[in-house]
């Protein structure tokens, strides 16, 4: 509030020097006399900064905010010290804490805080997949080293994970009805011409060894197994007679077996596999320089695994016996490979068989 003077002769005047210098007599002030009083008001708190007490930033308060927020969650959430005591669980890690055998006030089982430790080390989360109680949890650990403590959020994924393993299980299946058919199918065509009995099944197992020996991903030399077992499937529709007849063929006869692959293709091209298979059986007699068939491929124009499978093929084909000639044993098929290497079989291949045979001391069963 301010007081405002009004009326006239509130200022005292100058002092005026007197005659002769002298300093004249000072006259009596004149009466001051305040006659009214105003007085304004204005509500300036607004522009005034609000005044808080300093934010309560203690463990306990962070605990109890904790606390309100996951109170109603659906996933477990905990708070846990460096020792792995519980300080704070919400009811949805009752079951959980229930089955690990933990409460508040008490340790989590050893393994866990072996992860804590790890977890306030690194000072980083960390998420892992947690069995307890048959029950999984994916379990995400939360470090807050200034405070010394964990927060840990557990969702539990039990019904996830089972259906994934139901899932896994159900293609498990499959792909084991699927090879039974495929054998079936394999001794169907062993069982025209005798002499080449089990030599599609040793072929895959040396195509296969092959494919691991050159670094192939495992899924893909799946694929190399199947078409490997089946990969002379199209002799089901060739002669039984040229194919068990002893002597030199006809060049129109050897014409008929060489339709096999394509027939072959034919047979196999609307099964829905997940690998090329069909194109595998087709160019497994095609050859590096051009010169194979049916199609004359050369070089990568022909997939890896029907290379891999032409290198498998002639291996176990010089060495097993032939009603046209007798067997000639495997040291006589690894030369014979050796001499066919770049040119007409992929020298990777090749050289990943020599390895095999020769070094690593492989050997599929007899012919
Ligand atoms: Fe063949
Ligand atoms: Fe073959």
């Amino acid at each position: 509030m301010e007081a405002v003077h009004t009326g006239s002769g509130s200022v005292e005047g100058p002092r005026l020097p007197g005659p002769g210098g002298t300093e004249a007599p000072a006259r009596p002030p004149p009466q001051q006399v305040v006659s009214a009083l105003l007085a304004a008001m204005e509500d300036i708190s607004a522009r005034k900064p609000e005044v808080r007490p300093p934010p309560d930033d203690s463990p306990q308060q962070k605990l109890r905010t904790l606390a309100r927020l996951a109170a109603e969650s659906p996933n477990a959430v905990l708070r846990l010290d460096t020792a792995g005591t519980v300080l704070y669980a919400n009811p949805a890690a009752a079951p959980f804490l229930a089955a690990s055998g933990a409460a508040e006030g008490r340790r989590v089982p050893a393994g866990w805080a072996a992860l804590i430790r790890e977890t306030c080390d690194f000072g980083i989360a960390r998420s892992e997949e947690i069995e307890v109680g048959g029950a999984f949890y994916d379990v995400t650990f939360a470090p807050v080293p200034e405070d010394g403590y964990v927060n840990v959020y557990a969702q539990d994924i039990t019904r996830r994970r089972r259906a994934e393993d139901a899932a896994r299980e159900a293609s498990r299946t499959l792909l084991r009805s699927l090879e039974q058919t495929i054998a079936m199918v394999a001794r169907a065509v062993e069982k025209r011409d005798p002499s080449t009995s089990g030599h599609q099944q040793r072929v895959a197992l040396i195509a296969v060894a092959i494919a691991a020996e050159m670094g192939l991903a495992p899924e893909r030399s799946e694929g190399l197994r199947l078409a490997a077992t089946i990969h002379d499937i199209g002799k089901l529709h060739t002669p039984a007679e040229l194919l068990i007849r002893p002597g030199k063929l006809m060049a129109l006869e050897l014409e008929l077996i060489r339709q096999h692959p394509v027939t072959g293709y034919e047979i196999v091209k609307d099964v829905d596999f997940p690998w090329p298979v069909a194109q595998m059986v087709l160019q497994h007699h095609e050859r590096m320089d051009g010169t194979g068939y049916p199609q004359g491929l050369e070089g990568e124009e022909i997939l890896l695994e029907a290379r891999i499978l032409a290198v498998a093929d002639v291996v176990d084909g010089l060495s097993m016996h032939r009603p046209y000639r007798p067997a000639l044993g495997v040291e006589a098929a690894l030369q014979e490979i050796e001499r066919m290497r770049g040119r007409w079989l992929d020298a990777q291949a090749v050289d990943a068989c020599l390895r095999l045979y020769r070094e690593r001391g492989f050997a599929p069963p007899p012919a």
